[in-house]
């Protein structure tokens, strides 16, 4: 990779923020080491616009790093139900602790220290130490990978360690050297990664779009090559699975299950998977559900049942709950989906 033209490329990318970059998004208030956390992990694999609509509630539900450390596991997913990528609420929780019990609930400022807490990677970990402490340290997500490889023109295939290792050592060579740029520089790579150098129609090739200020700079328009950039080979295997939810509902109450604490949905509630029903039941096929995670495709056949008699047995992972009680449970965005479907028929009924 040949790296020209850096001198070029701060600057512009500060004034193109300080215009149209955002300025109002609600983690850009109040910039607490703990807000300013909770956002960037939702923000790791959630888009902008359901971030802005989970954060407050997130926050009011667990005010403080002390709050969240001390809720229940289950508490946390409950509130992060619907979000996806339960690892990340799990991992929320478990760093939360650590803060409280290693780092006297003070978040570190050190992007290493950060780095070593669970959840945390070095591009997070860099956006905690800018943002929230003023810190010299460079990011790197898929968006700034998109950006910096396009303007440089690197057509190496970014699933290789050896890409993405030159391309840490060029964030960092662009980072300002005024402090007082630090904060505007990085979210200036974030925001025009996300509003101008999008993956598919990037302004540069939409008529009418904002104007890209690496017009005339960048390797990838010259070589009419942004479609093919970043360059990706290696692909995400998904594997097919089947699922059947049997779907009994009693008296205002439904059978969930708490799921294992290894696989899809770890700890989340969802309608059981198995279950052995008395004799005589009544059953209906559903609708089938497609439903598509990171590795997996989900095709889920709900089973209604009309139950006769009570269950034979009731296994200490399955729990009969209200309606009124389904907020208060971390629950997958389909079993939501469905619940919902459910809850309209009752009313209707
Ligand atoms: N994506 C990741 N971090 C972000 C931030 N702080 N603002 C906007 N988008 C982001």
């Amino acid at each position: 990779m040949n790296f020209i033209n850096v001198e070029r490329f701060t600057p512009k990318l500060i004034a193109w923020q300080k215009k149209q970059g955002r300025h109002h998004l609600p983690w850009q208030l109040n910039r607490t080491a703990y807000r300013v956390w909770l956002s960037e992990v939702m923000l790791q694999q959630t888009q902008v616009t359901t971030v802005i609509e989970r954060y407050q509630a997130f926050l009011e539900r667990f005010p403080t790093v002390d709050d969240l450390a001390s809720a229940s596991v289950d508490d946390v997913l409950a509130e992060w139900s619907g979000m996806g990528y339960y690892t990340r609420a799990r991992n929320l929780h478990k760093c939360a602790q650590v803060v409280m019990n290693q780092f006297d609930g003070i978040f570190p400022s050190d992007p290493e220290q950060l780095e070593s807490l669970p959840g945390i990677g070095r591009s997070t970990a860099a956006a905690i130490a800018v943002f929230a402490y003023g810190k010299s340290a460079a990011i790197l997500d898929g968006n700034v990978k998109r950006v910096l490889a396009r303007v440089w023109g690197v057509q190496d295939d970014l699933s290789k360690s050896a890409a993405v290792k030159e391309l840490w050592a060029h964030a960092e060579t662009l980072l300002p050297d005024s402090s007082e740029d630090l904060i505007t520089y990085t979210q200036g790579l974030m925001d025009f990664g996300a509003t101008c150098c999008t993956q598919s129609n990037p302004a540069c090739s939409v008529k009418g779009s904002m104007t890209c200020p690496f017009l005339n700079a960048c390797q990838a328009k010259k070589l009419n090559i942004i479609q093919n950039i970043p360059l990706k080979i290696r692909k995400v295997k998904v594997s097919k699975v089947d699922m059947n939810w049997w779907v009994v509902v009693r008296d205002g109450k439904v059978l969930l299950e708490k799921r294992a604490h290894q696989g899809i949905w770890a700890g989340l509630w969802s309608f059981p998977e198995e279950l052995s029903l008395p004799v005589g039941s009544d059953i209906l096929d559903g609708k089938p559900i497609q439903h598509l995670l990171s590795h997996r495709k989900l095709t889920i056949q709900p089973k209604l049942v009309a139950l006769k008699k009570k269950l034979p047995k009731m296994g200490d992972h399955l729990s009969w709950v209200g309606f009124a009680e389904l907020d208060k449970l971390g629950l997958p965005t389909p079993v939501k989906l469905f619940l919902k479907d459910l809850n309209l028929a009752r009313d209707g009924a």
